[in-house]
C-alpha cells in the first residue's frame, strides 16, 4: 500500500461542513443492499448532494457492474500498493463519486494494521469536495461489516419478507447493538408486494429488539419490488435514471429526501477522516462498548 504522507502532500483544505456517512447492511445476503446503496446515493446526487459511494464487498464487489463502470484501479489494487486511493476514484452518472471494490479479493479485516493507516491518510487526503458517502456493505456479520456500520453516522439495515431475513437483520442489530454500541438504526423494506407490508416487516423486527435490545429502530419506509428496477440492472443504470417515473424511483427520492433531513448527532463525528479512522480502531472501541 502507498503511504500518502511519502507522496507530495497536496494542499487541500478540509472540508469545512461534516460529510454525512450512511452505511447500508442487511445480514442477509441478496436482499437488495447494493440496489439500494446505488439507487439512495443518485436519488443524492440528482438532489444536489456531492456524494461519494464506496463499495467495501472485496468479496462480491459490483456497483462498478451495476452502474456500468469500467474502473482501472479498485481498493484491492490499493491494497497491493498498486496505485492510491485517488487512483481509484471514478465520476460516475451524474458526477456522482465511486470507490469501487474488486471480486475474489480479501477481505477488509485481512489488511494488515499499516494498510489501514495507510486508507484512512488516502481518504483524508482525497481532495473531493463532498457532503455524503454511502458504503455498500457485503452480506453477513464479518467483523468488517460491523466496523464500516460503527464507523458511520446512520446505518440502514435492509429487510424483505422472508423470515431468513428478519433473523439475518435482528442477528446483525443485535450484534451492532451489544459489541459495538450502536443505538439507532433505521429500517428499510424492500422488494413489498402491497403497501402496508414494510410497516408488518418493521413491527416484527421492532417487537424483537425492544425486547431484547437497547437500540432505536426507525422505519425509514418502503421500496416496493420492482421489475423497472430490475430492467435497469439489465441496462446497467440506476432505476432512478434510467426509469424516473417507476415506482421504485418515486421510492428511492423519498427516502433520500429524509436521509437528508436527518440530524447529525453532535460531536466531531462525520468528516471522511473521522470515518475512517474509526475503521482502525474496532477493537478499543469494542471493549468500550462491552464495558
Ligand atoms: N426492489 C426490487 N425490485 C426488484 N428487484 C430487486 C429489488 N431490489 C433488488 N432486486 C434484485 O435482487 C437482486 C439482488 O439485489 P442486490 O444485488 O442489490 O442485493 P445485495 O443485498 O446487495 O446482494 P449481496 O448480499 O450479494 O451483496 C438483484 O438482481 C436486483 O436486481
Ligand atoms: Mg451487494
Amino acid at each position: 500500500m502507498t503511504v500518502p504522507a511519502q507522496v507530495a502532500f497536496q494542499a487541500s483544505a478540509p472540508s469545512p461542513a461534516p460529510v454525512r456517512v450512511i452505511a447500508v447492511a442487511s445480514g442477509k445476503g441478496g436482499v437488495g443492499k447494493t440496489s439500494v446503496s446505488v439507487n439512495l446515493a443518485m436519488a443524492l446526487c440528482n438532489a444536489g448532494q456531492r456524494t461519494l459511494l464506496l463499495d467495501t464487498d472485496l468479496g462480491l464487489a459490483n456497483i462498478d457492474v451495476m452502474l456500468g463502470l469500467s474502473p482501472r484501479f479498485t481498493l484491492a489494487d490499493v491494497f497491493a500498493g498498486r496505485c492510491e486511493l485517488r487512483d481509484t476514484l471514478l465520476e460516475g452518472p451524474r458526477g456522482l463519486w465511486v470507490v469501487p471494490a474488486a471480486s475474489g479479493k480479501r477481505h477488509m479485516t485481512e489488511l494488515l494494521p499499516q494498510q489501514h493507516v495507510g486508507l484512512v491518510h488516502a481518504f483524508s487526503q482525497l481532495d473531493v469536495p463532498l457532503d455524503v458517502m454511502v458504503v455498500d456493505n457485503a452480506a453477513g456479520i464479518a467483523d468488517g461489516v460491523l466496523t464500516f456500520c460503527q464507523a458511520a453516522q446512520d446505518v440502514i439495515v435492509v429487510v424483505c419478507d422472508e423470515p431468513a431475513s428478519v433473523t439475518d437483520a435482528y442477528a446483525l442489530i443485535k450484534v451492532l447493538s451489544r459489541e459495538r454500541g450502536i443505538t439507532r438504526v433505521q429500517v428499510l423494506a424492500n422488494q413489498v408486494q402491497h403497501t402496508g407490508e414494510g410497516r408488518q416487516l418493521f413491527d416484527k423486527l421492532e417487537r424483537v429488539t425492544s425486547k431484547f435490545l437497547d437500540v432505536t429502530l426507525s422505519y425509514l419506509g418502503a421500496i416496493p419490488r420492482d421489475e423497472w428496477l430490475r430492467r435497469a440492472v439489465q441496462r446497467q443504470e440506476a432505476v432512478v435514471d434510467a426509469f424516473p417515473s417507476a415506482p421504485a424511483s418515486v421510492a428511492f427520492r423519498d427516502i433520500a429526501r429524509r436521509a437528508s433531513q436527518w440530524q447529525s448527532p453532535p460531536g466531531p463525528r462525520g468528516h471522511v477522516e473521522f470515518f475512517m479512522e474509526r475503521l482502525i480502531a474496532p477493537t478499543g472501541a469494542s471493549a468500550r462498548s462491552a464495558a
